[in-house]
């Protein structure tokens, strides 16, 4: 299976927004996309996450295909289960089921939950799906002060876990008109860290049409 599986340093930083736009992107050039969220909570009464990308790949049915996990808490799902509600269950039967949804696209684009580290049950975390899957790992970062530390953490532990990474994205996610000095700055640190990983400003983009040209230098990376 090809594509990409689009993790990031925390939630709301633009995982849905990126994976959507680098789906269109891919359609539009011809390719059959399976766009999927494995695990989604907060899920009431529809995945919306899920649904954005499966009508972005045209397969609106993937959102709700059986076999993949939903929860109505918005909690991580290992705070799911100790409350009593649904479990995760076998990672490799999960990665097994979006492998099979996978199966007619040329590429498969997955967008994971919170940030790297979100624990899917005691032992797991969406790490290790992650690694099952064996995609293109991308990771997304909102592009303000203190991404420096969030993305130095997510890929130390990604490091750990023998994850590599095969593109950083900074995204500009912020509505606030207010000026943040370190947006000029961060990539230009995050590179010295990182000299063999590229890393890829996203702007803040109001127009939904401009979301495929956005995607375009990722998708380049990607090669997909
Ligand atoms: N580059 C961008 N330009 C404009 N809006 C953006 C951009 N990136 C993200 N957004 C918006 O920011 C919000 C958060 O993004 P998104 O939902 O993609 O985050 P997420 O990481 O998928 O969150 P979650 O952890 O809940 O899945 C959304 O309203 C999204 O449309
Ligand atoms: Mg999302």
């Amino acid at each position: 299976m090809k594509g990409a599986f689009i993790t990031a340093t925390g939630t709301g930083v633009g995982k849905t927004w990126l994976a959507t736009a680098l789906t269109l992107a891919c359609v539009q050039r011809g390719k059959r996309v399976a766009a999927i969220k494995p695990i989604e909570t907060g899920v009431d009464p529809d995945p919306i996450d899920a649904l954005k990308l499966a009508r972005a790949c045209g397969n609106e049915s993937l959102a709700s295909a059986p076999g993949l996990y939903r929860a109505k808490e918005p909690l991580a799902p290992y705070a799911i289960e100790k409350r009593g509600g649904a479990r995760v269950g076998s990672l490799r039967a999960l990665a097994k089921r979006v492998r099979e949804l996978a199966h007619d696209a040329d590429y498969a684009i997955v967008e994971g939950v919170g940030g790297v580290l979100v624990p899917l049950d005691r032992e797991h975390t969406i790490a290790d799906l992650c690694a099952l899957l064996d995609l293109q790992t991308v990771v997304v970062a909102r592009n303000s002060l203190g991404v420096l530390s969030y993305t130095l953490t997510a890929l130390e532990a990604l490091r750990r876990r023998k994850i590599s990474v095969r593109a950083i994205v900074l995204n500009h996610v912020d509505r606030s008109p207010k000026e943040d000095l370190s947006r000029t700055s961060n990539a230009d640190v995050l590179a010295d860290y990182f000299p063999r990983i590229p890393i890829v400003r996203v702007p803040r983009v109001q127009d939904p049409k401009d979301m495929v040209d956005a995607a375009g230098t990722l998708r380049n990376i990607l090669k997909i």
